[in-house]
């Protein structure tokens, strides 16, 4: 066997030296798709995994053009769209369960789907062969017989492929969806589609356009764990063969010589760009790219100049060989012979006559356009979204003009992510953000998540222990008044929630019926009877505060109040709103403010519980005895210490978000919940 490739080495390299005296361009050949060999009949079944934009104008057409391309390939195709979008849904309908829609991942709040939720999620569908494309990848031949022959390797492997771009493709599917026609109507052939190509034949290396197909066995794609890089915003591919290749957990081969691939130029259509408001600020967030989170996360990756060396799977004549530049050694896979002798053999003689024009088809990969890495992976700016407070309001308020506001810091991100993540679950999208520190601010954008920053906040906040009684604690819910005055000035209503405040289902419809001038907050009463709204009983963790002359008034009174306190907000707003000692109390669940009449509601204690009441905390299935009970919510309040407060959430099941992927919990994970802590 050495000596066998020894002497294919040899050949290989007499076949180099041919093509430097004689270039045999139109040898070229595109892998001629009529014959298939034994393997070809498998009826391997193939997901393609992709996120497309919205299916509208040309770039709806381009998208279209090659979803029915992967589908023409095979009937055992199935393609599996992420996305949120309405137009991606509608879409999918025409194809009935051959396209599939998935929006069950992790979306940025504008709708770009994070790459490492898509790959993720790709595990737990079950097919032998995945794929991961640009959905305007149109692929045209030697895919299915390529991956057929890569099946029968007998090590787990990754394939990727560069496609050419081209400014018109004069072909196009008939009405059935199985044949490339000409607009007459006459079929295309194998001629015509070769000296197509030989005119155009520019390579595009660019990352986000690679084709990459695995086999979908136990074995990950990667050993780390991946950055949580933003779809279609560049390098994540590079990041996975780099990793693949690190962690050695399968061979990657560059296949892009036997899988006839392309992508129509994105020229510049009127008529296919929609622009909103949200576009343009769309726009504003790419410039951000994976870049700078891929810096951030100090990772490395495959980059241009190293495609060259990746092993080259290829179809010479009707042979696939892996060729091994750098090691000079040509692999023949498949075959349906007898055994070795006979490859040896076949191989033997395909070789005299192949050999110069394969080498001379590998050439080809001088022409690759380039579109280097080498300036994209530094960390230039600081990491942050361009959008102000009122941008994000007019964004993410609901159509009542009403947002959903947290304030956090650092020492709470992971409560933080397990909230948005439930908010997110309960399809509730009219969240925001106030990060009181950088680390929170970044932490937050790289989570997708709509944040700004409290410009006021003191600047040292976030250490370890910031709960209840401490200085610290004081600090920072004297932020939490001073935001909420300030949207409900800028015109928004505001459901104040804190983030260890577990949402069962959505309680904004009914906080919202209450209308003007009633400021609805969450009782601390803990006893099961009697009133709830005696001194001091109000907790201000969770609220709704109208927007409405009267209620700013009422809370800049509260604001006033606090900044003067040597305590926390929460007296301040009992003490200002229901009087000192409760002196505006009205019945047993309300309080009129005298000088704005503004009325604040105390909401059932059964509906909206807090942390002490019927110990509910203690209570061996937590969620079950909420839901009994008809909760909206459940406050992880009276409790002391964060670590204390974290471990009494994530044991009673009421957590959603995974640290150590990066991901919100969903259905589909498996994952076994660690919480690392220092
Ligand atoms: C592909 O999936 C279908 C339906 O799930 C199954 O019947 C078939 O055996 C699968 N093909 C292969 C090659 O495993
Ligand atoms: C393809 O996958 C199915 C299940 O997903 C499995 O039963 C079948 O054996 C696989 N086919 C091959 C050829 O590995
Ligand atoms: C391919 O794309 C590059 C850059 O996007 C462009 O400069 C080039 O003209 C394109 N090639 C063809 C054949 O359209
Ligand atoms: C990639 O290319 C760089 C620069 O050409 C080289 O230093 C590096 O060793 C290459 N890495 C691999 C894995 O080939
Ligand atoms: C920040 O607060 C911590 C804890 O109170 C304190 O030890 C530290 O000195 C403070 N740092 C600054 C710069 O004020
Ligand atoms: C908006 O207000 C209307 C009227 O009060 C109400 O019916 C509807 O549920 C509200 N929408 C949301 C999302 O709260
Ligand atoms: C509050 O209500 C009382 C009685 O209804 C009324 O006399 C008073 O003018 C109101 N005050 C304000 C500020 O609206």
């Amino acid at each position: 066997m050495e000596l066998w490739s020894i002497w294919l080495s040899g050949f290989v390299l007499i076949g180099l030296s041919l093509f430097a005296t004689q270039r045999l361009p139109s040898q070229r050949k595109v892998p001629n798709f009529n014959q298939k060999s034994a393997l070809d009949s498998r009826n391997l079944n193939i997901t393609f995994f992709t996120a497309p934009k919205p299916f509208f104008g040309s770039t709806g057409t381009r998208q279209t053009l090659a979803v029915r391309s992967w589908l023409a390939l095979s009937p055992h195709v199935t393609v599996v769209l992420f996305s949120q979008d309405p137009s991606v849904a509608s879409f999918a309908s025409g194809f009935h369960s051959r396209v599939l829609v998935d929006t069950d991942i992790d979306f940025t709040f504008l709708g770009t789907p994070f790459f490492h939720s898509m790959i993720a999620k790709s595990r737990s569908f079950p097919s032998n062969v995945s794929v991961i494309l640009d959905p305007e990848t149109i692929i045209i031949s030697g895919f299915i017989s390529t991956l057929n022959h890569a099946y029968d390797l007998d090590h787990d492997w990754l394939l990727v492929a560069s496609s050419r771009n081209v400014s018109d493709f004069p072909f196009h599917l008939d009405e059935s969806g199985n044949y490339w026609q000409r607009d007459n109507g006459k079929r295309m052939k194998i001629q015509e589609l070769q000296d197509f190509l030989e005119l155009n034949w520019q390579w595009n290396r660019c990352d986000t356009r690679m084709i990459m197909a695995w086999n979908s066995k136990e074995m990950p794609l990667h050993n780390g764990v991946l950055p949580p890089f933003l779809y279609g915003k560049g390098i994540h591919n590079n990041w996975i063969i780099h990793e693949a290749l690190s962690s050695e957990f399968r061979s990657v081969f560059d296949a892009s010589w036997s899988i006839t691939s392309l992508h129509l130029n994105d020229d510049f259509d009127p008529v296919g760009k929609v622009s909103t408001a949200l576009d343009i600020e769309t726009r504003n967030w790419e410039h951000i790219g994976n870049s700078h989170i891929g810096a951030l996360y100090g990772s490395f990756f495959y980059t241009e100049a190293n495609y060259s060396s990746l092993p080259r799977l290829l179809k010479c004549g009707d042979q696939y060989v892996i060729i091994d530049t750098r090691e000079n050694i040509v692999y023949p896979i498949g075959g349906s012979g007898p055994g070795n002798q006979w490859k040896e053999k076949i191989l033997l003689s395909w070789l005299r006559k192949r050999t110069v024009s394969c080498i001379g088809g590998l050439k080809s990969l001088n022409r690759i356009s380039d579109c280097s890495l080498k300036d994209q992976t530094k960390l230039s700016t600081p990491l942050e979204l361009p959008f102000s407070l009122e941008s994000l309001l007019s964004a993410t308020a609901d159509k009542n003009k009403t947002i959903v506001l947290t304030v956090a810091g650092y020492s709470y991100k992971d409560m933080l992510m397990s909230w948005v993540c439930r908010l997110r679950h309960l399809s509730v999208t009219n969240v925001l953000v106030c990060a009181i520190d950088q680390e929170t601010y970044q932490f937050s954008i790289l989570q997708g998540i709509p944040v700004f920053r409290d410009p006021l906040a003191p600047s040292n906040i976030s250490f370890n222990d910031c709960h209840f009684g401490t200085k610290c604690f004081q600090r920072v819910t004297k932020v939490k008044s001073r935001i909420v005055l300030e949207i409900v000035k800028l015109g928004y209503n505001v459901l104040l929630s804190d983030v260890d405040v577990y949402w069962f289902k959505n309680p904004v419809p009914l906080l919202h019926s209450f209308g003007p001038t009633v400021l609805a907050a969450q009782s601390d009463e803990y006893n099961k009877q009697g009133p709830i709204n005696l001194p001091r009983r109000l907790n201000s963790g969770f609220y709704y505060a109208h927007s409405d002359g009267p209620t700013i008034s009422a809370m800049e009174k509260v604001v006033r109040h606090a900044a003067t306190s040597g305590l926390s907000e929460q007296p301040s707003f009992y003490d200002m709103l229901c009087g000192e000692g409760g002196s505006n109390r009205v019945g047993d669940n309300k309080c009129v403010e005298p000088e704005t009449n503004v009325t604040v509601y105390f909401l059932d204690r059964d509906l909206f519980p807090n942390g002490a009441y019927l110990d509910l905390w203690q209570k061996k299935n937590v969620r079950r005895a909420c839901l009994k009970m008809g909760c909206f919510v459940i406050h992880n309040n009276w409790i002391n210490g964060r670590l204390k407060k974290l471990e009494r959430q994530v044991s009673s099941g009421l957590w959603q978000y995974d640290p150590s992927t990066r991901m919100c919990l969903h259905s589909w994970h498996s994952i076994k919940l660690i919480l690392r802590e220092h």
